[in-house]
């Protein structure tokens, strides 16, 4: 049985990985320092997959637990998801942003090396592309991301890449999502943002469940068919099952792999409201405003690499992603209530 050290499992993609990979007979270790994510999500995770993951609580600058974790337990490779996400943040912290998710990844790195541990997952992010004037976007095009959240996504690529190049040993996956939605079957785990969230998916359901009462849908002027922003959504556990394609890839390819996650298939905004409305038989009302600074039109992945090396594809449409969610937050609504 392989173990798997993933650090941010206890976040929204990292739970849902931590359940694959459980389902799938690996054991899992998860480091986590909760600065976004609750210990009831530990639970959980043992209640769908009849498992529960070693856990420890800390932070991957943290050297002497690291040290503790990789002498403790025979980690076969790493799954790295532990990071800060929120864009407006990045820009008004920089220092924060640079300092959790590059020193985090470098420290993190540097330890899984001297423990002779080879394998290593990325979580990066579509938003390291930033403006390159395609809409859909291939592994080869050009880096310009134009946040700080971004460019930290990207000097993590590039310092895993250079790594690779420097010890031919190494096996790394920089796994570029779009953008994820959706949550378990069970309803037991999902995305549950704390204050009011920036994404649309979490806000849908929050206006849904009442919480919130209206949408901004920032920019009906875009040149799309409808006039508001496409974007790719994908299922969080099609992203999960990426990451365990991933891992099986790396055992046979050293060197270092950089590949999409998204269906190549857009939605706008009106699109979501109206296909979560149709699961959900709720009403979610909204205006029609500015546009969002820093939103693009349209941007989509290109997910032939994915595809071809990994044997990945999406599995999940528009309906399911909106089903999940609803089902996430009515369960999340009941347990509150
Ligand atoms: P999340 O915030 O739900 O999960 C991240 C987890 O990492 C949290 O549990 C948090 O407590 C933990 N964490 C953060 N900094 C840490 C540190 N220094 N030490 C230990 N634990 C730490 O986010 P998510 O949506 O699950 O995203 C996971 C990863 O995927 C992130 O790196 C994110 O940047 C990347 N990503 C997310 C999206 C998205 O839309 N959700 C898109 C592209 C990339
Ligand atoms: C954002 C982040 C990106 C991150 C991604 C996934 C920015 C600029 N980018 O992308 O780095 O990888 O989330 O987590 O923040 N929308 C509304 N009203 C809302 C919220 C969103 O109309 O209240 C629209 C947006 O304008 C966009 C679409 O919905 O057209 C999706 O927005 P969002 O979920 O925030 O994701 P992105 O902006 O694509």
């Amino acid at each position: 049985m392989k173990t798997i050290l993933v650090t941010g499992g206890v976040g929204y993609i990292g739970s849902h990985t931590v359940v694959a990979l459980q389902e799938n007979g690996y054991k899992v270790v998860i480091l986590d320092n909760l600065c976004n994510s609750k210990a009831i999500t530990l639970s959980n995770i043992q209640k769908i997959s009849s498992q529960a993951p070693i856990f420890y609580q800390g932070d991957i600058r943290d050297r002497p637990m690291l040290r503790d974790i990789f002498k403790n337990h025979p980690i076969d490779g790493v799954i790295h998801f532990a990071g800060l996400k929120a864009v407006g943040e990045s820009q008004s912290e920089p220092l924060k942003y640079y300092d959790n998710n590059v020193v985090g990844s470098i420290t993190l790195l540097e330890e899984m090396i001297k423990a002779k541990v080879d394998t290593f997952v990325f979580s990066s992010s579509a938003t390291v592309y930033g403006e390159p004037g395609a809409t859909q976007y291939q592994e080869g095009m050009p880096t310009t991301p134009i946040n700080v959240y971004g460019r930290t996504k990207l000097m993590v690529e590039e310092i895993l890449r250079d790594g690779a190049k420097a010890n031919p040993g190494l096996r790394v996956a920089c796994l570029r999502y779009f953008n994820p939605v959706g949550a378990h079957l069970s309803g037991l785990i999902g995305e549950n943002p704390v204050g009011t969230p920036n994404n649309l998916m979490p806000y849908i359901g929050q206006i849904a469940l009442g919480i919130l009462p209206k949408l901004k849908v920032f920019g009906s002027d875009y040149p799309t068919p409808d006039g508001t922003g496409l974007r790719d959504y994908i299922h969080v556990h099609d992203l999960a099952q990426g990451h365990l394609l991933a891992l099986q890839y790396l055992e046979d390819h050293p060197g270092a792999l950089t590949v999409n996650l998204g269906t190549g298939k857009p939605y706008s905004v009106l699109e979501m409201i109206s296909a979560f409305e149709k699961v959900s038989g709720k009403s979610i009302p909204y205006d029609l405003v500015e546009r969002r600074s820093g939103d693009l039109a349209e941007y989509y992945a290109n997910s032939d690499l994915a595809k071809t090396v990994l044997g990945w594809e999406a599995k999940h449409g528009i309906e399911r992603m909106c089903e999940d969610t609803w089902r996430f937050y009515r369960q999340l609504d009941s347990a509150q209530s």
